[in-house]
């Protein structure tokens, strides 16, 4: 396997939340194709009239996805907050699964042209999407301390925030900041106690790239379209990495699961609006096993919902 392959977390429990089984000619939603390998699966459970549309924001992720001789697969080079035209444009129809696995690929980490690696010198640039937006590099030239402190610890949940902003700060007043060893570098000199086993710079590459991407923007206006485009008894399964992904997962599941309306408004019980979703299991996590083959694995949570209404 290339270093730079990506190795699916969850696969076969995501796969299997989906119910392809009872339903093989039935419409699914990759949201997050990567490499790929969520959708082989699906497709290899999917029936010859089964349809799957695969979303990346990634254009070598979505040319990866145009390589998959496949006539059942769509692949769609678009944010996955534009779902419901993306699907609307491709006249998918309603979906009977749409499954979300979030974060970053290993292509996307290793690359160091993408800049996301602090291992390995690259660009500061960390953009999912290369075709638009406003890289790492130029963020950090234009935002202020105060933003950049508040983005390190929301994101990062970097103990050392507030002494990495002001390094930050002072190493631009040298010079811009535009290689990802520069930032290490800036970073190294802030953190004052290590973490076993990461490197110093791990949560605030990991921080500003959540802020380069807006990924928890992405997500809050992706899952009320994931929900407006299945079908009743569709599934939506969601893989997150991120403790505050997590909670915005559970959060919307479980609001659509029991509506409720502010109190001491005086409505009975069964005037509240019917629920639209029904949660399926437990939250699911990697085994032992799982996490010892791919490190990646670590902090992954999946959760899924049918569509009741
Ligand atoms: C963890 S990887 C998915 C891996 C994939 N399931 C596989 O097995 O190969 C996440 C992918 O989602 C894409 N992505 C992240 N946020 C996105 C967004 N808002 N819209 C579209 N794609 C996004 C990334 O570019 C990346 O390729």
């Amino acid at each position: 396997m290339s270093a730079s392959a990506h190795v699916p977390v969850l696969l076969h429990p995501a796969v299997d939340a989906l119910a392809i089984d009872s339903r093989p000619d039935g419409t699914f939603v990759d949201a997050t194709f990567g490499r790929g390998g969520h959708t082989r699966l699906i497709l290899e459970r999917l029936g010859p009239s089964g349809r799957l549309f695969a979303i990346d924001r990634d254009p070598d992720a979505f040319a990866a996805a145009t390589q998959v001789k496949d006539p059942r697969l769509t692949p769609a080079h678009a944010r996955f907050s534009e779902l419901r035209a993306t699907l609307d444009g491709l006249h998918a129809g309603e979906a009977d699964g749409v499954l979300f696995d979030l974060g970053v690929s290993t292509p996307q980490l290793e690359d160091p042209r993408r800049g996301f690696a602090f291992r390995s010198d690259g660009p500061l640039d960390m953009r999912m999407d290369t075709t638009r937006g406003t890289g790492a590099a130029q963020w950090l030239e234009r935002a202020d301390e105060a933003e950049i402190r508040e983005v390190i610890r929301n994101y990062g949940e970097e103990r050392f925030a507030k002494q990495i902003a002001k390094a930050i700060v002072a190493a631009r007043r040298r010079g811009p900041i535009r290689r990802t060893a520069e930032l290490a570098a800036v970073v190294a000199t802030a953190v004052r106690t290590r973490e076993p086993g990461q490197n110093p710079a791990t949560r605030t590459f990991q921080a500003i790239r959540i802020h380069v991407n807006q990924e928890l923007e992405e997500l809050s206006l992706a899952l009320p379209q994931a929900l407006a485009v299945l079908r009743v008894r569709g599934r939506l399964a969601v893989i997150s990495f991120h403790s505050l992904e997590d909670r915005i997962v559970k959060n919307f599941m479980r609001a659509q699961a029991r509506p409720s309306l502010p109190e001491r408004l005086p409505v009975r019980a069964r005037d509240l609006p019917p629920p639209r979703l029904r949660i399926v299991g437990a939250p699911q996590r990697p085994r032992p096993a799982e996490i010892a083959a791919n490190p990646r694995a670590r902090s992954a949570v999946l959760r899924v919902a049918e569509k009741v209404a």
